[in-house]
C-alpha cells in the first residue's frame, strides 16, 4: 500500500503483511494478517515514527520517498523497539544521517544491544516535547503497554495520539481507518489483541488510560502501529480498554475441555445445558481443535470459564497446556470457574487443571468434579446441577 495523507502533513509510511499467521514466534494466531504502522510528520523539521519489521523495509522506504528523501529526516522517534517497529531502523539510520533519535532509556539500552548501533540518542520522559516548527510532540511514557519500553506520542495541534502496539490490532486491509473497515471484525481483532497481548498488564492499562484523562488531552485519532487507525471516534476503543481493563463482564461462560473417550465430553455437555438452563451464554470448545487465543478472546468478558480433562499419566491431556498456559500467564479478571473430568486407574487431570486454573486468578465456585470411567446418568444430573449451580453464582455477579 503506498503512502497515505492522515492529516494535513502526517503520512501513514509503514507496510501490511497479509501473510502472517502467527505473531510473537507461534505463540499468538493472526487469522488476518497485520500492519507495521510508521508515520511521516513533515513540518520545519521533519519526523518519522517508529519503523517496521525487517523483511518490508523495502515497501517503508519506498513509502517515504514518495514524501520525501529519507536524507532529509530530522527525528526519528521510536515509541517501542519489538523487532516489528525496529527492524528496518539499523537501514534508517544509514539513510538518515542527520537524524536524532527519541526514545526512552530502556528502548535507547535495547537498540543498542538489538543491533549493535551508534546514534545520536535523546533520551525523552513523560512531559518532555519537541517541536517541530507548527507543532508540538509530547511523549508520554507507557512501560508495560507492552514492555518497559514502550511510550505515546501525542501531536498536540492536530490532536494526534501515536499509541504505538496500544489500541493495535492484527488485522491486515487495504483501507487505513476503522470507518471504512467492518465494525464487528475490527472490534474482535482489538479485543483479541487486548486479551493476549495487553491482559496481563491491566492494572496498568487503567492506569495509564486514568492519567491521559486527567491530562485532558484532546484526541481527535488514535494511530496505532499495528491495524487501522482510529478517526470516527478514538473514545470507543479508549472506552472499550477500560471495560477489558476492568475485566467487566458479560454473564457468559466458556468450557473448555478434551477427552480421551468421550466421557470427558459428556460431562462437558451436561454442564453446558446445566449453565443454560440459567439464561447463562455458553461456548463450547474442544482444545485439540480450537486456536487458544480465540478461546482467550472468548474468556476476557465472560464470567465462568470451566476446564475438563480426562486423565492420562497422572495430569490432563497435554492437549490442553497451551490454553492452561495462558490462562496462568494472563490472568483473566474477575472470573469464577471449576475444573472436572473423567479418569480410569487413577486421577489427576482435575487437580492439575483446579492449580492451573487458581494460578490464573480463576476462583474456583464450587467442588471441582471428577468421574470415574463413564458417568452414569445420576453422574450427568450431577454435572447438569454443577452447570446450575455456577449459572446461578454467575447471576448473583451481575
Ligand atoms: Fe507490535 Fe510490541 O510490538
Amino acid at each position: 500500500m503506498p503512502a497515505v495523507q492522515i492529516l494535513e502533513n502526517i503520512y501513514w509510511v509503514g507496510a501490511v503483511d497479509w501473510n502472517l499467521r502467527y505473531f510473537h514466534g507461534p505463540t499468538l494466531s493472526a487469522h488476518k494478517g497485520t500492519s507495521y504502522n510508521a508515520y511521516l510528520v513533515m513540518d520545519e523539521k521533519i519526523a518519522l515514527f517508529d519503523t517496521v519489521y525487517k523483511p518490508f523495509t523495502e515497501d517503508f522506504i519506498s513509502n517515504i520517498k514518495a514524501v520525501v528523501d529519507p536524507a532529509e529526516i530530522d527525528y526519528i522517534i521510536v515509541n517501542h523497539i519489538e523487532p516489528d517497529h525496529s527492524g528496518a531502523f539499523p537501514t534508517m539510520l544509514k539513510l538518515c544521517p542527520k537524524a536524532k533519535i527519541f526514545c526512552t532509556q530502556k528502548a535507547m539500552e535495547g537498540l543498542i544491544k538489538l543491533y549493535n548501533v551508534t546514534a545520536d540518542f535523546n533520551i525523552v520522559k513523560s512531559g518532555d516535547e519537541l517541536a517541530l516548527g507548527k507543532r508540538t510532540i509530547k511523549f508520554l511514557e507507557a512501560p508495560m503497554l507492552h514492555w518497559p519500553d514502550s511510550m505515546f506520542s501525542y501531536l498536540e495541534q492536530d490532536e494526534l495520539l501515536i499509541s504505538n502496539d496500544a489500541f493495535g490490532q492484527h488485522l491486515a486491509s487495504s483501507a487505513l481507518f476503522d470507518d471504512q473497515v467492518n465494525e464487528g471484525e475490527l472490534m474482535e481483532e482489538a479485543a483479541k489483541y487486548y486479551a493476549n497481548i495487553l491482559g496481563p498488564f491491566s492494572p496498568l492499562v487503567l492506569k495509564k488510560l486514568e492519567e491521559v484523562q486527567k491530562m485532558h488531552l484532546k484526541i481527535k485519532m488514535i494511530a496505532p502501529s499495528h491495524g487501522v487507525i482510529w478517526r470516527s471516534n478514538p473514545n470507543k476503543i479508549i472506552e472499550a480498554y477500560l471495560k477489558w481493563a476492568k475485566g467487566e463482564s458479560q454473564n457468559k461462560a466458556i468450557i473448555v475441555y478434551d477427552t480421551m473417550w468421550e466421557s470427558t465430553e459428556k460431562m462437558a455437555k451436561a454442564i453446558l445445558r446445566g449453565l443454560a438452563s440459567q439464561d447463562v451464554a455458553v461456548r463450547l470448545y474442544k482444545a485439540s481443535i480450537s486456536d487458544s487465543n480465540d478461546i482467550m478472546t472468548q474468556v476476557w468478558d465472560a464470567k465462568a470459564l470451566l476446564v475438563g480433562s480426562s486423565t492420562i499419566n497422572n495430569g490432563f491431556l497435554p492437549v490442553l497446556a497451551p490454553f492452561l498456559e495462558e490462562v496462568k500467564a494472563l490472568k483473566p479478571r474477575n472470573k469464577i470457574g471449576v475444573a472436572f473430568g473423567s479418569y480410569g486407574w487413577g486421577g489427576g487431570a482435575v487437580k492439575s487443571v483446579a492449580e492451573y486454573l487458581t494460578a490464573g486468578g480463576i476462583k474456583i465456585a464450587a467442588e471441582n468434579m471428577q468421574i470415574k470411567w463413564a458417568p452414569s446418568d445420576e453422574e450427568l444430573a450431577k454435572c447438569y446441577a454443577l452447570g446450575q449451580e455456577l449459572g446461578k453464582k454467575i447471576r448473583e455477579m451481575e
